[in-house]
């Protein structure tokens, strides 16, 4: 969300400090897996996007640190008119050969999927340094790969390594239209995939990629038009029906005292009179959400990320990596440029904001066919837990009443040894196929905050539909 656009207003251009010692310069094009998968050579293409590590034992002056694990990357060309193409960096799981394939989406707009890989859930992490721009990573120890392979997708294009020859693709109908093209390609490239169960995913403004994208299958599988094994959709902190979520961003400042009970009410109130305006066409998307952004962040906020603990995404850090030498040439990215944020095209993306993707996300509620989760980290300022509650509470689907008047339940880690109950995680209900739960100790980047309780939401949700529940 906006802070994207604070910390993105912090970046500065800089440039990577890495060398691999030694290492040709960069002199490929970004590698292109449509022209490929065209001509129907698959072989050669999956050859061409695996993963070669650059540094590696045959260049022993450099310290390469951790391998990167088995993976594929490249881009996939979603629109030839427009000149579109999407990166991605898929992670086939090592451990089980049929582990459900997670898809994640980073939010911004214009946040690339690659931070929340870095900075969240991937087998990857920067390397612990003081020196934020040295490039280097190390492996995450307890990422989600392994019960599942991931794939990260830099979308919409400017974000991250992905690029178009045109203008970017700001309305549900484009991006979604653009991601559809992606799976397609995608699964054509890896159609052993076809027999594995997907889940759609991702956090923040993914809130409405994710919907999005998931009703163009669900759409496409009523029609027998696809095969795409779509099983279920995850959303953390996300951001899917601002125009009453906005309204509701106050409650959180509130109890944690950041502002007064005079402040909440009147603030409340002025953003509800914009959302008003709004609704009533009297006021056009984009002049609506320049008049609320002043509103809803305030600078005396220690962290938007996590408030309790402060933490920062360090987009300096994932910058340096996905800009090293090294990780170009293993992910074939060329001399494109890359953003961590992109300040720009989150101004272009003004006009999406107000968007809501509620009645989508109700129709795949409804379908009764999806696993839903939808989960918060309690500390989540930018996406706090009342205003997604009132966005639940807003989507309309058969569950609804169901939902709103559900109760709570305790959600506990596995005991240890001579404890009662385990570590307490959380709290979530199951309404139906929607499984919402709440992650103690988490802001906004739950993953980073609490991976190994994210994973183990994540086993949960896949195995049994919602945490807590009988294995
Ligand atoms: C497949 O691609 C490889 C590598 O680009 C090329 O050598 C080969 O001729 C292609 N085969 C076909 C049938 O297109
Ligand atoms: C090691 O890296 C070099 C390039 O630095 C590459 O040509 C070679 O194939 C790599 N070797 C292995 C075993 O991956
Ligand atoms: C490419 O984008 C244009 C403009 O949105 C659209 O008209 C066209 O159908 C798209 N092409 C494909 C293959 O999706
Ligand atoms: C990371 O580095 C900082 C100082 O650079 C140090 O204080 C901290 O203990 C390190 N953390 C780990 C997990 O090694
Ligand atoms: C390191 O990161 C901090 C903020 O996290 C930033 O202010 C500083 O400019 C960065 N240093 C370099 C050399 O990029
Ligand atoms: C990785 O995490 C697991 C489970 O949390 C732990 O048992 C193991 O010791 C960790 N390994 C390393 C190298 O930190
Ligand atoms: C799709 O296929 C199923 C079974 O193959 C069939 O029952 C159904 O009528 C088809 N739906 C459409 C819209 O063609
Ligand atoms: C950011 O997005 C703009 C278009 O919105 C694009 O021109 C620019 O190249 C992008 N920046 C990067 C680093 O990709
Ligand atoms: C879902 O079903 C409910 C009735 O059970 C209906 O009111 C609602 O409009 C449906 N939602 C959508 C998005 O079609
Ligand atoms: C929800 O609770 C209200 C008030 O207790 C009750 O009137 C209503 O019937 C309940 N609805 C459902 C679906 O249980
Ligand atoms: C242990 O869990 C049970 C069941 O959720 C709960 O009723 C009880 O209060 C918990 N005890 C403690 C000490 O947390």
């Amino acid at each position: 969300m906006a802070n994207s656009r604070r910390l993105a207003v912090l970046l500065v251009t800089m440039v990577t400090l890495t060398c691999l010692c030694g290492a040709l310069p960069i002199t490929e094009e970004p590698l292109l897996l449509t022209p490929y998968i065209e001509a129907g050579n698959l072989t050669a293409a999956v050859k061409a996007c695996k993963v070669v590590d650059p540094c590696n034992d045959s260049n022993p002056e450099e310290d390469c640190g951790t391998k990167i694990p088995e993976s594929y990357a490249g881009f996939l060309t979603v629109n030839k008119t427009l000149g579109n193409n999407l990166f991605f960096w898929y992670f086939p799981s090592q451990v089980k050969d049929n582990a459900p394939l997670l898809l994640y989406l980073n939010g911004g707009p214009g946040y690339s999927s690659m931070v929340g890989l870095l900075w969240g859930n991937g087998p990857l992490q920067p390397r612990n340094s003081s020196h934020n721009v040295s490039g280097k990573f190390e492996a995450r120890n307890g990422s989600w790969l392994g019960p599942f392979s991931l794939l990260y997708i830099d979308n919409p294009v400017f974000t991250g390594y992905s690029y178009s020859s045109s203008g970017p693709r700001t309305t549900q109908e484009e991006y979604g239209d653009d991601l559809y093209e992606f799976l397609q390609q995608f699964y054509k490239l890896f159609p052993h995939l076809l027999s594995i169960d997907l889940y759609i995913g991702g956090a923040s403004y993914a809130g409405k990629y994710i919907p999005v994208l998931a009703h163009k299958v669900h759409s496409s599988l009523q029609k027998n038009q696809t095969d795409i094994p779509l099983r279920g959709i995850y959303l953390g902190g996300p951001l899917f029906a601002p125009e009453v979520m906005f309204p509701e961003n106050f409650e959180y400042l509130y109890n944690v005292g950041v502002i007064s009970g005079y402040e909440r009410t009147t603030l409340q109130k002025k953003t509800q009179a914009f959302v008003n305006e709004y609704l009533a066409d009297k006021m056009g998307p984009v002049d609506t959400i320049k008049k609320i952004i002043p509103v809803i962040f305030k600078s005396k906020i220690p962290s938007y990320n996590n408030y309790v603990t402060g933490t920062k995404t360090d987009l300096n850090k994932i910058k340096a990596i996905m800009k090293s030498k090294r990780i170009r040439r293993a992910l074939h990215v060329g001399n494109l440029d890359y953003s961590s944020s992109n300040d720009t095209l989150f101004k272009q993306f003004l006009s999406d904001i107000m968007s809501s993707t509620k009645d989508k996300l109700g129709d795949l509620l409804n379908a009764s066919s999806y696993k839903v989760l939808i989960f918060s980290g309690d500390s989540d300022v930018v996406v706090s837990v009342a205003m997604v509650e009132a966005a639940l509470l807003a989507t309309p689907w058969s569950g609804r009443d169901d939902y709103r008047n559900s109760s709570r339940t305790m959600w506990y880690g596995q005991p240890t040894s001579g404890e009662k109950n385990g570590t307490l995680y959380g709290y979530y209900s199951h309404t139906g196929k929607l499984c919402r739960v709440v992650v103690r100790g988490a802001g906004h980047s739950t993953a980073h905050d609490q991976l190994a309780r994210s994973r183990e939401m994540m086993v949960q949700f896949v195995q049994n539909g919602c945490v807590g529940e009988k294995r």
